[in-house]
């Protein structure tokens, strides 16, 4: 019985339901709200996309969210500790998640890190007229892609920038640090945003953006793949399965409105992934319109590129140009960075648990391990390449599986159901019936198993 060495008593709480509410919002809009739905809704059925990400966010989406907070709320620990006091063989599917999450950390903040630097590039337009040449080239200095280990000092100086802003945050604590980061940057980032889209939507050629976006291509919804995209993104979206949220929700005083909160953060969450949506591609319509082609004839409108590249050269476009690339790559380091000290803080409050060591202690030493494994693999150019590998196993096949396990652990293996039902019905006004139950154990662990058996064979073949 080594861990649990820190009573639940003593544990820090965040200062009440709004600094919960705003770090959890801030865990959920990330990158992934940014530079992956808008592209992943376009080739998976645009307009049509909407219907399975529905499906995904209330039957699986929401219903996990509130798992995972009935589960750190109720034990009071990250998801190791939390998963063990539920029961003790449980412990190693925290682990598991902490993994997962621990990988996503690695990658995440060297994208954060790109956004940094662009950021500053955005003020002179730095990356001029061919900016996927600049990108990969002279940025990232992609030139062989054979296996290299030379350090690309363009991005190894921002990547140092962002692992010493998480290590002081972190070390500052859950409220001084986490909550204070996300009460000032999550207000900010909504204006920025909000001023993104509007000027976005006032650019010749975004009606024909947003058309694009959400003419419906019905035969999508046949298509399964599109349904394990939607599933996907929403998992990754709202930061769930990946023991973050058990984490937060273990850090929320005893008498905590928790289903109502998970609501809130659910809507916001995607209220915002809709908007840069909207945004993204009225952008892109100007680009369209600019270059006197089809939306559809464009390339690079999803991931990394569709930020690095496609965006830099509509940005480069525009008049008043530079002012709208500095605010929308301050807006990725925000959304990015309050999502990346959340997953720090679940890895530290770990070690912390496990090895019963000082706050200080552990989440400066997480901190600087995590720091030195970002920056030994993605400040060179073979780290770079394995990026797109990474997030594959990570966010299609490691979150399914986990989320998996974890329900049917929780409701048909230990049978905790019913008990974290009257858990989150004792402190919320959003009383949950069994129906939630029903989600959790059955309509979403069948949906994912289906999927993540296709998402194998695919691999596989
Ligand atoms: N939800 C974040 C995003 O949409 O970018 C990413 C993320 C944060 C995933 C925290 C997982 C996690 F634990």
């Amino acid at each position: 019985t080594t861990p649990a060495r820190v009573a639940p008593e003593n544990r820090e709480t965040w200062t009440g339901n709004t600094g919960f509410i705003l770090a959890a919002i801030g865990s959920a809009v990330g990158l992934g709200n940014i530079w992956r739905f808008p592209g992943v809704a376009y080739e998976s059925g645009g307009g049509a996309f909407l219907i399975p990400y529905l499906v995904a966010l209330l039957t699986a989406g929401i219903p996990i969210l509130f798992l995972d907070y009935a589960i750190g709320h109720r034990y009071r620990g990250a998801a190791p500790l939390a998963y063990r006091r539920m029961k003790k063989k449980a412990e190693a599917l925290g682990w598991f998640q902490i993994m997962l999450s621990f990988i996503i950390s690695v990658y995440y903040a060297a994208v954060i890190a790109w956004a940094l630097s662009y950021f500053v590039f955005a003020f002179d337009l730095r990356w001029g007229e061919d900016t996927a040449g600049f990108f990969v080239g002279e940025y990232l200095q992609v030139s062989d892609p054979g296996v290299s280990t030379t350090i690309v000092s363009s991005v190894a100086i921002p990547l140092a920038v962002v692992w010493i802003a998480v290590l002081v945050v972190l070390a500052l604590g859950v409220a001084k640090g986490v909550e204070k980061v996300n009460v000032i940057g999550i207000p900010l980032l909504g204006i920025a945003f909000a001023g993104l889209v509007i000027r976005a939507l006032t650019l010749p050629g975004a009606m024909d953006g947003l058309n694009a976006f959400f003419t419906p291509d019905w035969g999508a919804l046949l298509d399964l793949d599109v349904w394990i995209a939607a599933y996907s993104q929403i998992f990754f979206s709202l930061s769930i399965a990946f023991g973050i949220m058990v984490t937060y929700a273990s850090y929320q005083r005893r008498k905590a409105n928790m289903t109502s909160s998970g609501l809130v953060v659910a809507f916001a969450n995607s209220s915002f992934e809709l908007l840069a949506g909207i945004g993204v591609f009225a952008t892109l319509g100007f680009l369209a319109f600019r270059q006197s082609v089809q939306i559809d004839e464009l390339e690079g409108l999803t991931g990394p590129i569709l930020s690095f590249v496609t965006f830099p050269a509509v940005i480069s476009e525009m008049p008043g140009g530079n002012i709208f690339g500095a605010v929308f790559f301050a807006s990725l380091v925000i959304a990015g960075f309050t999502s990346l000290i959340s997953i720090l803080l679940g890895v530290a409050a770990t070690v912390q648990e496990k090895f019963g060591l000082s706050w200080r202690v552990s989440a400066i030493s997480v901190s600087a391990v995590c720091a030195l494994i970002s920056f030994s693999l993605f400040s060179t150019t073979s780290g770079l390449l394995a990026l797109d590998t990474v997030d594959q196993f990570a966010n299609n096949v490691g979150i399914v599986l986990s989320a998996i396990v974890m329900s049917v652990l929780v409701v048909w293996v230990f049978r905790r159901g019913q008990l974290l039902r009257s858990h989150l019905n004792a402190v919320s006004t959003f009383h949950l019936g069994n129906w939630w139950l029903a989600l959790v154990g059955i309509v979403a662990p069948v949906f994912l198993v289906i999927m993540l058996v296709q998402k194998l064979i695919t691999l596989v073949s």
